[in-house]
């Protein structure tokens, strides 16, 4: 992880939330080629689960909602985990996750408290007095604001069962321990699809939802060996949960969750409607039925699924440089063009041809992300895409100036293809459309993964 850590610092994917200042332990910030991929894996999600289906819908609720939702909801009384003090090292852990709870995980001397329940929401006032009336909750999850929205937008969209409501956005949660880079941090985002449906089909949903979202880790290239669906043991099932899987992957750190897929009965609708004393209860004007639905949820995190294509990209390989002649270490992240932050980087082999190529680069803003480059030695500048992720390099030389063509050369290949240069945005398509994992490039003497 640590090589990875540090490739995301020094290329400005994510660093320490205000560094400056020394930081602040479980919050992220993302830069300039981080802020691209985490966009683009938000736009991939919200066009595979929103608007490339017919049933889904899409809103954006507020992060700070009423606080009845989260009574409703059992967060207020239930969203804690436990916690203990080492009275000697000033640590603070979570009891579930330490081997023995009489000791503390920093060895030597320890004085440990008893284990407390801390509840992990995020507190804040609203309007200009700080008492019990006016105290509200940063979303510990951005569903709630789902269920409490169900009835308003399955009328106005008129969405007939079955359908979802999907929704993305920042969720807060006071974790214990905040660990593992962006894995389990204080402030990250979630993308949520509640699928309201009969109770007699909700089985069939929760079979049906669990393989669209593992194929759609797959689909954006991340090695189907490294991914498994795990159904959660009954121990593991929230208490109103009649079922749920987790899409798992293999991390430097173990096998842990990117996703949840749960069939979370009609639990939330019912409290909501207990709650709120509003009757949320859906009518099929065909059967003349009065239900209330049960949902399928896929929970999935973005800050988790940004990890796990950068830790899955990750590769350090042996190559021959053209120029030197001489083997170097070749840093590559092999991301999907999907979700790529840089989809093309357009060179001019020299500083004089710039005025000729940067119209190219604007040119093809409108359809790709790019990225233009003209210095130093057009070996550095692969190198620089490579680490970058960036699936393809098109490069103007002195020929291209007479036979109006260019050269574009695969990341992962290194090959390189000659092409006219009013086809490059039809051959880009084609290339990211077509794009498919390989293991390792060509010319690799001695390919290592950082997982291994
Ligand atoms: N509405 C259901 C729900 O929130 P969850 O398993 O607590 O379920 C869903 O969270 C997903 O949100 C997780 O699979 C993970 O990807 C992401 N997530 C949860 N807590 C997180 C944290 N502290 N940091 C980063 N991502 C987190």
């Amino acid at each position: 992880m640590n090589e990875l850590v540090s490739l995301c610092k020094r290329r400005g994917f994510i660093f320490q939330s205000s560094e400056i200042y020394g930081g602040i332990n479980g919050f992220w910030d993302y830069g300039p080629l981080g802020v691209e991929l985490k966009r683009a894996i938000k736009e991939h999600w919200w066009n595979t689960m929103v608007r490339m289906r017919d049933d889904v819908v899409g809103q954006d609720a507020t992060i700070i909602s009423h606080p009845e939702v989260w009574r409703a909801s059992g967060h207020v009384d239930n969203f804690t985990d436990p916690m203990v003090d080492c009275r000697k090292c000033k640590l603070r852990w979570r009891a579930d996750q330490m081997e023995d709870v009489k000791k503390c995980k920093e060895g030597g001397e320890h004085d440990l408290t008893a284990p407390q329940q801390f509840n992990l929401m995020f507190k804040t006032y609203v309007g200009a007095s700080e008492d019990n009336a006016a105290l509200a909750f940063l979303r510990p999850e951005t569903c709630q604001a789902i269920f409490a929205n169900f009835k308003q937008i399955q009328t106005t969209s008129r969405q007939r069962i079955p359908f979802g409501i999907a929704q993305q956005g920042k969720a807060f949660r006071n974790e214990v321990n905040p660990k593992n880079f962006i894995f389990r941090s204080r402030e990250f985002e979630q993308m949520e699809m509640e699928f309201f449906c009969h109770p007699s089909e909700s089985m069939k949903w929760l079979e049906y939802w669990k393989e669209e979202r593992f194929n759609w880790y797959v689909g954006m290239g991340i090695q189907k060996e490294k991914l498994r669906l795990r159904q959660q043991d009954a121990k593991e099932l929230a208490h109103y949960a009649k079922g749920a899987y987790d899409v798992e992957y293999e991390f430097p750190f173990g096998w842990q969750e990117l996703e949840g897929i749960a069939h979370r009965g009609a639990w939330d609708l019912t409290r909501h409607g207990e709650f709120s004393k509003k009757d949320l209860a859906y009518f099929d004007d065909q059967t003349r039925e009065r239900f209330i639905p049960e949902v399928i949820e896929p929970s999935a995190g973005v800050d988790r699924t940004l990890m796990t294509l950068l830790v899955d990209a990750y590769e350090v390989e042996q190559i021959v440089d053209e120029e030197t002649k001489k083997s170097e270490d070749r840093v590559v992240l092999r991301l999907s063009p999907i979700v790529a932050p840089v989809q093309a980087a357009v060179f001019p082999l020299s500083k004089k041809l710039a005025d000729k190529v940067k119209p190219i680069e604007k040119s093809l803003r409108r359809d790709f992300r790019t990225d233009y480059d003209d210095a130093g030695a057009i070996g550095r500048r692969y190198r620089r895409q490579d680490e970058a992720g960036t699936p393809f390099c098109i490069t103007f030389d002195f020929e291209s100036e007479k036979d109006g063509a260019v050269t574009i050369r695969d990341r992962d290949t290194m090959e390189q293809v000659r092409v006219k240069v009013e086809d490059i945005g039809a051959t880009l398509r084609q290339k990211i459309d077509s794009w498919k994992r390989v293991p390792t490039a060509g010319a690799t003497l001695g390919a290592k993964r950082l997982s291994e």
